[in-house]
């Protein structure tokens, strides 16, 4: 199948070397002409493990080429996708100019039946406008369609391939099986459905794992005050089939370049039919004020944050990413920095993206977990990086000022902290250094 992709952000990028992998000649076109030459030389603009391996292969291959004219390749394909950015406007709603215009665009140069498909995350009501639009310009024959995105950040290649669920919207015969034929090798769980409720899957999905984190936040706060532990409460809950055990991590609140711009689309959305998302707002409300409860642990723990060296271990928003979009580190540091502390922050490789979005005076990037840690009155983690769930704890202790570590994303267990003379916090887990008894199940 001859496919054009629109867009070489993270979702386009990702979705074009995927189909390629499956045997597809795909073209990624996008109108940042750095971005492409990047890309032409084997150079990737996002971190994303194994995505530039599979790029390279394809591309030596000859089944993958990157390009800023649009017109060539959507002139010769079976299957046009729209993955531009779709940012939100200070309102809130997803901004759909970007969509817009490659709309326009691909009118201007289709040529024989063509599937344009929408990736990008996009109100109710978009694939229609997208439909009106080429339909002004083209007498061409054509469908749209609306393919939503589920990948997550650092295991989109692991992703793509082992989907739970494919989205297919869809207005015509002619079109599913088009996409069917496309998808089929990805996964046997592909939902055909219209695209009215192809796009409310996407923003449906994304907000109930936003509800899912907030209440496990809520939960992990109450655990605190009445002295239990919310692992165990997570554990207890997610064996139950109907609950399911993920994304019921407690810990500092989700962000990305997702969650936090789905879930307040989703309620400008509902506004825009007069409908007052109530749960929806509360889980935003929710997110926002677990940032500040690391804050609140660190002022418990040392009394006075004023002059305190505090090591900040994790800048993205998750671990294996270099995004830093909407991470809690780009609140939580600002706030240490307002209340008078000197923090010193590390990330494997946000840093940087980190730094151009903040920086101040009393901080220090430092070149390593330990690094940040030494003289410091207290360590926070932000970001569940594999190198600084491993760490060793006792070395990292022995460069302190004090010993005080607050876990942000619960993740040492009560052994190796018992191993150490930390004064350890975590989210919601008082019982854990309380009762270290735990019934053998015999
Ligand atoms: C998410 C969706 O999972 C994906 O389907 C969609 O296409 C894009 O948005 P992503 O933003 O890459 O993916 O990350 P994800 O792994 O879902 O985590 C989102 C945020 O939630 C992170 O900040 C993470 O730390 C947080 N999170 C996740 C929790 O706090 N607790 C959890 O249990 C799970």
């Amino acid at each position: 199948m001859n496919i054009t992709v629109i867009g070489t952000g993270y979702v386009g990028l990702v979705s074009g070397v995927c189909f390629s992998e499956i045997g597809n000649n795909v073209r990624c076109v996008d109108k940042i002409a750095s971005k492409i030459e990047t890309l032409q030389s084997g150079g990737i603009p996002i971190y994303e493990p194994g995505l530039q391996e599979m790029m390279m292969k394809n591309v030596e291959a000859g089944r993958l080429t990157f390009t800023t004219d649009l017109s060539g390749p959507v002139s010769e394909s079976d299957l046009v996708i729209i993955a531009v950015g779709t940012p939100p406007l200070p309102s809130g709603e997803a901004d759909l100019q970007y969509i817009e215009a490659a709309a326009r665009e691909i009118a201007l140069s289709m040529k024989g039946y063509t599937v344009v498909a929408v990736k990008s995350t996009v109100p109710v009501g978009t694939n229609e406008r997208v439909n009106s639009i080429i339909a002004s310009l083209t007498d061409q024959p054509f469908d749209t369609a609306s393919i939503p995105e589920f990948l997550r950040e650092g295991s989109a290649v692991k992703d793509a391939f082992n989907p739970d669920r494919l989205v297919l919207g869809v207005q015509t015969q002619q079109a599913a099986d088009l996409l069917l034929e496309l998808h089929r090798p990805l996964t046997e769980n592909l939902v055909v459905t219209d695209i009215r409720s192809a796009e409310m899957i996407k923003y449906a999905s994304n907000a109930f794992l936003a509800t899912k984190i907030s209440f496990i936040n809520e939960i992990a706060n109450i655990c605190d005050k009445v002295g239990a532990d919310v692992d165990e409460v997570a554990k207890g809950m997610g064996l139950d089939r109907r609950i399911g055990p993920s994304f019921l991590n407690a810990g500092i609140g989700y962000g990305g370049s997702c969650f936090p711009k789905d879930t307040h689309a989703l309620i400008q959305i509902a506004g825009n039919v007069e409908y007052d998302f109530k749960l929806l707002k509360s889980v935003v409300e929710v997110n926002q004020a677990q940032r500040w409860g690391i804050v609140d642990k660190l002022l418990e723990a040392l009394g006075t944050l004023q002059g305190k060296k505090i090591a900040v271990w994790g800048l993205a928003f998750k671990p294996d990413t270099d995004d830093i979009r909407e991470a809690p580190s780009l609140e939580i540091v600002p706030k240490l920095v307002e209340f008078g502390a000197k923090p010193q922050v590390f990330d494997p490789v946000a840093a940087e993206n980190f730094r151009r979005e903040y920086d101040h005076e009393s901080i220090t990037f430092a070149e390593s977990a330990l690094e940040a840690a030494r003289g410091c009155d207290a360590v926070c983690l932000l970001t569940e990086w594999g190198e600084f769930v491993n760490i060793d704890l006792k070395e990292v202790e022995a460069v302190m000022n004090q010993s005080v570590l607050v876990d942000g994303r619960n993740v040492y267990s009560a052994q190796r902290v018992k191993e150490t003379g930390f004064d350890y916090h975590s989210m919601g887990r008082p019982a854990l250094l309380r009762d270290s008894f735990i019934a053998t199940q015999s």
